[in-house]
């Protein structure tokens, strides 16, 4: 590993913090906006434990209001999750009003409605479409609680056609659909994707409910890492956030570093804020009904920008802390975000280390 390599998540915060101490902090360039709980679908993994909206979710008015605070921080996209955002009857609306103030969209939906809304997505394309597809038809749709699959392949088509450049195959792994990831691989490589996108499932919402089968062994984290190396010439295959050592660039394209708090955050339903996706008040910076946005990104987000206070032990005597940085704040939290042992299987000379992964 080079120098940038073995010290990449410190040069990053030094970078961060110059830019607070010369005055010009850095803008949450990218935004994800859990538009609503509401969705159509009731998957077995789903971290937002979606399904009805929630009492208090942002009004139409509320969310224009967003989208001006967003365009005075100098954010350019948000990425649209939820919940489904295409049965958020006034999505439309607030994409025209974010698109005339110079901000564009991403999607990750399931599928169901993209072709109900053929006109207004043609009219108002995203800049990049992520589709869930999360195993084989059977396997999918089994996950999903409905019969889905075909919709969101003839998603991820819709959008090649339009033309939408970047178009995520997303699967979130699991104990059931990991071992079919081979004849899984045929149905991506046939579909209308450009990449394919691994997420491990975080131990929030129906997938807590689910825990029997839904968190990969270490064996089956070793054998994904395998799979993603083995396979990745033949198409852009990655795994999504993360620190993975040495492996870190062949696995997920790029080097890790956990933005949260320092280039990017999330805004829930109701107009709370936190550094990813949280429901409980305590992982929250505040909610945009009570505090302008452009106050709780500049005095808030002390965990992220105070990291040293908020890492596990385990991390903090870690010999690659300058690397990692801690790994994943979602994954953080629940206490599986340390994959050291697995990874460190590829080092020449090291058989895994003794670091003690479930503590957060
Ligand atoms: C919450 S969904 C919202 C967008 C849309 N409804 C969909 O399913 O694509 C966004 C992505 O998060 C994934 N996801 C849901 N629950 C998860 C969990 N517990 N851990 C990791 N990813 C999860 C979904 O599979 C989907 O790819
Ligand atoms: S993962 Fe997406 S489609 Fe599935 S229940 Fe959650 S929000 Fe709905
Ligand atoms: S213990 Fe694991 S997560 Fe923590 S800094 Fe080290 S490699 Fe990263």
């Amino acid at each position: 590993m080079t120098f940038v390599d073995r010290n990449w998540a410190r040069i990053c915060r030094t970078y961060f913090k110059l830019r607070g101490l010369l005055r010009v902090p850095a803008r949450p360039d990218s935004v994800q906006w859990l538009t609503t709980s509401a969705c159509n679908l009731r998957c077995a993994h789903c971290g937002t434990n979606a399904g009805r909206p929630a009492r208090d979710e942002l009004s139409t008015a509320e969310m224009k209001d967003i989208v001006d605070q967003l365009a005075a921080l100098g954010t350019d996209e948000i990425q649209l999750t939820g919940g489904e955002p295409l049965v958020r009857p006034d999505l439309f609306e607030i994409l025209r009003y974010a698109a005339a103030r110079g901000i564009r969209y991403t999607l990750v939906t399931n599928g169901t409605h993209v072709a109900r809304f053929a006109k207004e997505l043609s009219e108002l394309p995203p800049a990049a479409i992520k589709v869930s597809v999360d195993g084989i038809p059977a396997t999918h749709d089994r996950l999903r609680g409905a019969a889905n699959f075909d919709a969101a392949m003839r998603a991820l088509e819709f959008f090649r056609d339009l033309p939408v450049g970047t178009r995520v195959l997303c699967t979130t792994l699991n104990r059931a659909n990991c071992p079919e990831l081979h004849e899984l691989f045929g149905h991506v490589r046939a579909s209308a994707a450009t990449h394919w996108e691994f997420h491990l499932c975080i131990r929030e919402g129906r997938a807590q409910e689910n825990a029997g089968w839904m968190f990969l062994t270490r064996e089956e984290v070793e054998a994904l890492f395998r799979f993603i190396l083995q396979n990745k010439g033949r198409f852009p295959i990655f795994l999504g956030e993360g620190y993975y050592g040495p492996l870190t660039p062949a696995l997920t394209d790029q080097r890790f570093f956990c933005g949260s708090g320092w280039s990017t955050f999330t805004i829930m339903p109701n107009g709370d804020v936190a550094g990813c996706p949280a429901f409980e008040a305590r992982w929250t910076e505040g909610n945009v009904r009570d505090r302008p946005l452009a106050w709780i990104w500049r005095h808030r987000f002390e965990r992220f920008r105070r990291l040293a206070d908020d890492l596990p032990e385990s991390c903090r005597r870690c010999d690659y802390l300058q690397a990692c940085g801690g790994g994943c704040w979602m994954e953080r939290r629940t206490g599986d975000h340390c994959f050291r042992d697995v990874w460190e299987k590829w080092i020449p000379g090291r058989q895994g280390a003794d670091v003690a992964v479930r503590e957060s």
